[in-house]
């Protein structure tokens, strides 16, 4: 529940962002870019989930991190903000034209050498990936992320966590008769819920993320 009026909304947002520490100027810039130069802009992560993901992975300090949907690299820029010194960010994305655009902004900041894009369908990189992470970011298709899911469990390191977005899907995991895209939002996250080897919070806010942490 809120504790201010739904008029006041946008106004206590512009207050929280100038009551809060300034972000590099990439990333507005970055933003900005995603919403004119792409026909998807809704997809960037943003001013206010970009910081939560910054916060929570300064809190995690992980040396190896997953990204399962990179866009234009908002999301993988504000993650790598929490890495170990020579730590390292794998990204996964199927679309090259957004790439690009990740690219230039990533070269742009003080993470070009910890950040790895790779254009390949994430499915495919994921049953052959032997490597172990402590942090794992989901943002990508998501019919498939019950699938993400029980194989990243196995990718992430006891004790790491696993961050699932979108998983309340504009409010429509409430529908009687969900879609097939909402189905599957749901099914991952009963899933998640039933699931005895991890603890896990949805975080209400914007379309909501889904923390998950591995018990062991
Ligand atoms: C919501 S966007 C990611 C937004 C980004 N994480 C951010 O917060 O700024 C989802 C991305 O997943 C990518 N994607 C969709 N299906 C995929 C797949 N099978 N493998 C890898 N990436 C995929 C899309 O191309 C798109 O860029």
């Amino acid at each position: 529940m809120k504790y201010f009026k739904q008029e006041d909304e946008f106004k206590l947002e512009s207050y929280a962002k100038e009551n809060s520490t300034t972000i590099p100027k990439y990333l507005d810039e970055l933003e900005r870019i995603s919403h004119l130069n792409t026909n998807s802009g809704r997809m960037v992560s943003g001013w206010e989930q970009g910081r939560i993901l910054s916060t929570i992975s300064k809190m995690i300090r992980p040396k190896s991190i997953l990204e399962i949907g990179t866009f234009t690299g908002y999301s993988a820029l504000c993650l790598a903000e929490g890495l170990q010194n020579g730590g390292q960010l794998i990204s996964l994305d199927i679309n090259p034209e957004w790439n690009k655009i990740a690219k230039k902004y990533i070269n742009q900041s003080p993470y070009h050498d910890s950040i790895k894009l790779i254009i390949q369908d994430a499915l495919e990189y994921l049953l052959k990936d032997k490597s172990h992470y402590d942090l794992i970011f989901i943002d990508a298709d998501k019919e498939r992320y019950s699938q993400y899911f029980e194989i990243c469990l196995d990718l992430l390191n006891s004790g790491g966590f696993l961050l699932a977005d979108n998983v309340l899907w504009s409010g429509k995991v409430l529908h009687e008769n969900p879609d097939k895209t909402t189905a599957s939002i749901i099914e991952f996250n009963r899933m998640v819920y039933q699931n005895t080897r991890v603890e896990n919070f949805i975080l209400p806010i914007r379309d909501g993320i889904n923390i998950i942490r591995k018990l062991q």
